[in-house]
């Protein structure tokens, strides 16, 4: 298949930038569509261990091209950073391109975020404080600048002139200085003088790989229980992490799209605020955090931890046109006797339900849960099916059950070897 979506089943953190670095050795671009440097995407392997936050999880990969999609919001700024870290670990950047049309996070964008994050008080959403939501809310009020913009001097000056006064209400409500235009346009001269030779139009490229029958992988950030649109809301990101988005995302016919890999893991995780039905806020829970490593790739938070649920990834496979699922961190299961799983919801009124319903009745739902027999074996050295415990594989059955859709590929490592396609 020409074009494969790799995006998130849960609520993000699943593996997605591992399952990129895998499947993008066959890959010949990388294309990551929507979100900002909110994500964190861990990758490890012969290079050594990185977190990705803009950058598409290909760029490990010599023949893969990397676009930063025109459905992202670009923190140059953490851009050029995280550029400068893979550099210095001898990763070679040049095949990072941007699309031009891709939104430019700006400074102000993230004062914004952690000052409206503290207004909202108790009812905070837990953001990453990256500014993702104001500058998606700026690009939605046609009052955004563009990474292309960086090219056009005076059309920028034009623009960030539109969209100051704004910014400065919104700055002045929360009692922060206003922001200067001309000191504002010496940092965005540096930006375009550092990204200028990344900067493209996507759709040339982009008819020429699918043309020529060329790989090409879009990487999605978060999850689907955290789409602006299907998640939790308003405990959500401000895009749409999910298939449908992917070609807008990227520049695609939505057709030209084969495959769509959900990526899970065998438990699940979230960070900030909102329902989250089969979390585990006791031992086991903390058990899973411990052993799954369960600390935010970005902010380092603690996730939060809870048992599969099976009603969050059907959701996710109806919402994404899912083709297959990647399981992965099954090896964080290996020392439990018993493992759980979440089937179905039950309402307050004790009725069962087996879909995501909207937030007000998902805050009030319990988790209806089955109990599986651990395999309490090491899983991280198997590389076929068959090397899996008999009690692994009949758990993963029942994941493949609920789902509706084939499991590809079982991940039981962080490192790039340590997966296989059943
Ligand atoms: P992403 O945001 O979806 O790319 O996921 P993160 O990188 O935020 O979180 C996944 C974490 O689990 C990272 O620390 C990975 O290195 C790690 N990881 C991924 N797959 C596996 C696996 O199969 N087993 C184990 N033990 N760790 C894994
Ligand atoms: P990856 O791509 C986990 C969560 C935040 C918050 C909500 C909104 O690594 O899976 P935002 O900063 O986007 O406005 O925050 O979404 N969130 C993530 N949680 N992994 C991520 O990315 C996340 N990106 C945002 O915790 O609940
Ligand atoms: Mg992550």
């Amino acid at each position: 298949m020409p074009v494969t979506v790799v995006v998130g089943a849960q609520y993000g953190d699943e593996g997605k930038g591992r399952i990129v670095d895998f499947l993008a050795g066959d890959a010949d671009m990388v294309i990551r569509f929507q979100g900002g440097d909110n994500a964190g995407h861990t990758v490890v392997n012969h290079h050594g261990e990185f977190r990705l936050h803009l950058v598409p999880s290909g760029i490990f990969h010599a023949r893969a091209t990397c676009l930063i999609g025109t459905g992202a919001v670009v923190n140059p700024a953490a851009l050029l950073r995280e550029l400068a870290e893979l550099e210095a670990a001898g990763i070679d950047t040049s095949r990072l391109l941007l699309a031009d049309r891709a939104q430019m996070l700006l400074p102000h964008h993230r004062v914004l975020d952690g000052m409206e994050e503290e207004g909202r008080g108790e009812h905070h959403i837990g953001t990453t404080s990256r500014g993702i939501g104001p500058a998606y809310r700026q690009k939605a009020a046609r009052s955004g600048v563009r990474i292309g913009d960086l090219q056009h001097p005076q059309y920028l000056r034009e623009r960030l002139k539109l969209q100051l006064p704004s910014v400065n209400r919104a700055l002045a409500y929360f009692g922060a200085p206003p922001i200067e235009l001309e000191p504002l346009l010496v940092q965005c001269r540096v930006w375009a003088e550092k990204l200028s030779a990344r900067i493209v139009d996507p759709i040339p490229l982009l008819r020429q790989a699918l043309q020529d029958g060329k790989h090409i992988l879009l990487e999605g950030q978060l999850g689907a229980m955290k789409d602006l649109d299907w998640g939790t809301y308003p405990f959500v990101t401000s895009s749409n992490p999910t298939a449908g988005f992917a070609a807008v995302g990227a520049g695609l016919p939505p057709q030209k799209i084969g495959e769509v890999l959900g990526v899970a893991k065998a438990y699940q995780t979230a960070v900030g605020a909102g329902p989250f039905p089969a979390e585990l806020n006791d031992q086991t829970g903390d058990r899973l955090r411990d052993i799954g490593r369960e600390y935010g790739a970005t902010t380092g938070r603690p996730r939060r931890t809870g048992w599969y649920d099976a009603v969050a990834v059907r959701h996710a496979a109806w919402l994404n046109g899912m083709t297959a699922l990647a399981v992965t961190k099954l090896d964080v299961l290996d020392a439990f006797a018993e493992i759980k799983l979440c089937n179905a919801y039950r309402l307050p009124d004790g009725t069962r339900i087996d879909h995501v319903p909207d937030t007000p009745v998902l805050e009030e739902v319990e988790p209806v849960l089955e109990s599986w027999p651990g395999w309490q074996q090491a899983t991280t050295g198997a590389r076929t099916w068959h090397e899996l415990p008999s009690a692994a594989r009949c758990f993963l059955e029942r994941l493949q059950e609920l789902a509706g859709v084939p499991i590809r590929y079982v991940s039981v490592g962080a490192e790039r070897e340590a997966m296989f396609s059943v």
